[in-house]
């Protein structure tokens, strides 16, 4: 295989990214503008916002993520940029700039599927992970679980019927205004529930079992959240507070909410399991799990996972906090992937002739 360097464009949901990476897995410039601390002031994204944050910071964060690399346009392969799953309307910036990008430095263009970056970042830190591979995503906008079989094959065991766990997390946090705490003013959501419920007892509150009947590997949140916010309404009654104070019991019940989401995903990666030595879906030598997306960085999540694992003899793969939450790396890893298989390379000329999205 050919040495080859991508630049990989994100603007799928809330972060501007852009990152250069070679085919000998080295990130050589990166760049990520977040757009967190404005969103969490609105109390969460409107995507018109978004869109012109996007906007706002995208030729910068380009720039710097080519001014660390020492990489010039002329010594890039390609460009890879999101073009689905995300806010469609951050999406369209990204697109439009790598188009542009494309034309310019007459290299072509790649487009990414979002997840199956996220899935496929854990080749990009360890070489040896084979295909195909288990992988669990889980994010503030996605929950699901697949077989990575091919570079652009992914068969989907389960997802989520309605939210995705981060999102059922920031929400909680939002409701328990844990933003208003100083030790928790930075931080998102799930970190901030993650912090919380080292100080809280999980088994305190019991907010029940979700989808146990159901023998297939999807998820759902909607129920924890209802179970949520009527223990904070009672919290609160109890303590005849109005929704701008904090109820005493915030700890315990940030453990518990940390505990049943927990719990959930580790039962539906059991199904998914018990699924696939039925099947042989996977050979005895590819039992491992890749769990990636922003709620992958939990630690109480990921120990709880690894027993998991032990127990049914699976490899888990967990990338870096940093390379787990939406990131530019990730998008030119997976060009990377494409590149070497020969798989969704388009030509400058054609940008204008045909629709990237359809990818
Ligand atoms: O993958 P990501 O950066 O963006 C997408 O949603 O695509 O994930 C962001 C989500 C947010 O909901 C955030 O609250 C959650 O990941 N998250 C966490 C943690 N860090 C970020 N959830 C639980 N524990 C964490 N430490
Ligand atoms: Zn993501």
């Amino acid at each position: 295989r050919r040495y080859s360097k991508v630049l990989g464009i994100e603007t799928s949901c809330d972060d501007t990214g852009c990152a250069i990476v070679d085919s000998d897995r080295n990130i050589l410039g990166e760049y990520l503008q977040s757009q967190q601390q404005i969103h969490l002031d609105f109390g969460g994204i409107i995507p018109p916002v978004a869109r012109d944050l996007h906007k706002q910071n995208i030729d910068n964060v380009v720039t710097q993520a080519l001014q660390q690399s020492q990489v010039s346009l002329n010594d890039l392969d390609a460009i890879a940029v999101t073009v689905k799953p995300g806010l469609p309307l951050s999406l369209l910036v990204g697109m439009n700039y790598a188009k542009e990008l494309s034309k310019k430095s007459r290299r072509p263009l790649i487009p990414i599927h979002h997840m199956e970056a996220h899935a496929l970042t854990a080749r990009l830190v360890d070489h040896n992970l084979q295909l195909p591979f288990l992988v669990l995503l889980l994010s503030g906008g996605h929950c699901l679980l697949a077989i990575v079989k091919k570079v652009n094959e992914f068969l989907l065991l389960g997802q989520s019927i309605d939210d995705a766990p981060g999102e059922a997390l920031d929400k909680a946090a939002r409701r328990l205004q844990l933003k208003n705490m100083k030790e928790f003013r930075n931080c998102c959501g799930g970190q901030a529930i993650e912090k919380a419920a080292l100080r809280g007892d999980p088994r305190s509150i019991d907010l029940g079992t979700f989808m146990t009947n159901y023998k297939d590997c999807n998820f759902s949140y909607s129920g924890l959240k209802n179970a949520i916010r009527s223990q904070i309404i009672k919290s609160e009654q109890k303590h005849e507070l109005k929704g701008d104070e904090i109820i005493p019991e915030v700890f315990d019940l940030c453990a518990s909410i940390q505990y049943a989401i927990t719990k959930h995903i580790c039962t539906r990666v059991q199904r998914a399991i018990e699924f696939i030595n039925r099947t042989q879906l996977l050979p005895d030598t590819n039992r491992t799990l890749v769990v990636s997306g922003g709620v992958a960085s939990n630690m109480f999540i990921r120990k709880h996972l690894n027993l998991v694992c032990d127990e049914e003899n699976f490899k888990l793969i967990v990338p870096p906090p940093k390379l787990c939450t939406d990131n530019g790396i990730m998008i030119a890893w997976n060009g990377i992937e494409k590149l070497n298989e020969h798989i969704d390379i388009f030509s400058h000329l054609d940008l204008d002739k045909v629709d990237i999205q359809s990818k």
